[in-house]
């Protein structure tokens, strides 16, 4: 499952994953914790070099239950400080470089294994499962995305606006989009759901409509 940030994705695959009785797979997750992991240990985001000589020091550790997914970063929980605005607004920059994304491919593929799993980011229908039996990608428009994420953080209590969370998106998308390094982009044999006019169980039953016509 691949797509823009607030396209729906986390929460339509954990809830296919939960239909399926699968795993469920936080890619984002991990290329955030990742950038935790630098920003903690002073490491420049905006620093290629320096973020490729360390790409392959933090010691991750995910867990793949959907009803509570787990990330740690060197034993230390992360999931919540991931979510903060350093990281949101540092992760697009460290995901760009070939370093970090080739050394957290091969972990991606690691926990996949040959099992039956949902997983979600920007490149797993291109790059790191191109075989998989279903590819989704989920897009919605601006406007609802960006009040799907402000929702989203002032449930946390964050207190953010639309507009804010228009723009932070914006940026982050055209980073994701444009990187020479894997960028976000449809893979030819994905099938494109605009969740824009859809409820969280429309988009669910979809994909599990599609599972069930192609496997
Ligand atoms: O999905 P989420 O918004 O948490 O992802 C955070 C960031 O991680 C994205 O904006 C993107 O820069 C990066 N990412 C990536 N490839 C993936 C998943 C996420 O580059 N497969």
């Amino acid at each position: 499952m691949d797509g823009p940030s607030g396209s729906g994705k986390s929460s339509a695959s954990r809830g296919v994953a939960r239909a399926l009785g699968l795993r469920y797979l936080d890619t984002g997750a991990m290329y955030r914790a990742v950038t935790w992991w630098m920003l903690q240990h002073g490491v420049e985001p905006a620093d290629p070099a320096a973020i490729a000589a360390r790409a392959a020091d933090p010691v991750l550790d995910v867990g793949t239950d959907p009803d509570g997914p787990t990330i740690a970063v060197g034993g230390v929980d992360v999931a919540g400080p991931i979510r903060g605005p350093e990281v949101t607004g540092a992760v697009s920059a460290v995901s760009a470089v070939p370093e970090v994304r080739a050394r957290l491919v091969a972990a991606q593929r690691a926990v996949i294994g040959s099992g039956d799993i949902v997983v979600e980011g920007r490149d797993i229908g291109t790059v790191v499962a191109p075989g998989a039996q279903v590819k989704v990608y989920l897009t919605a428009s601006a406007e609802a995305r960006a009040h799907r994420r402000t929702a989203e953080l002032n449930g946390g209590a964050a207190g953010t606006t639309v507009e804010a969370q228009r723009a932070a998106m914006a940026r982050r998308d055209a980073l994701d989009s444009t990187r020479k390094a894997d960028p976000l982009v449809r893979a030819d044999d994905a099938v494109e759901l605009d969740t824009t006019a859809l409820t969280l169980d429309e988009v669910i039953a979809e994909i599990l409509r599609l599972v069930k016509e192609r496997t």
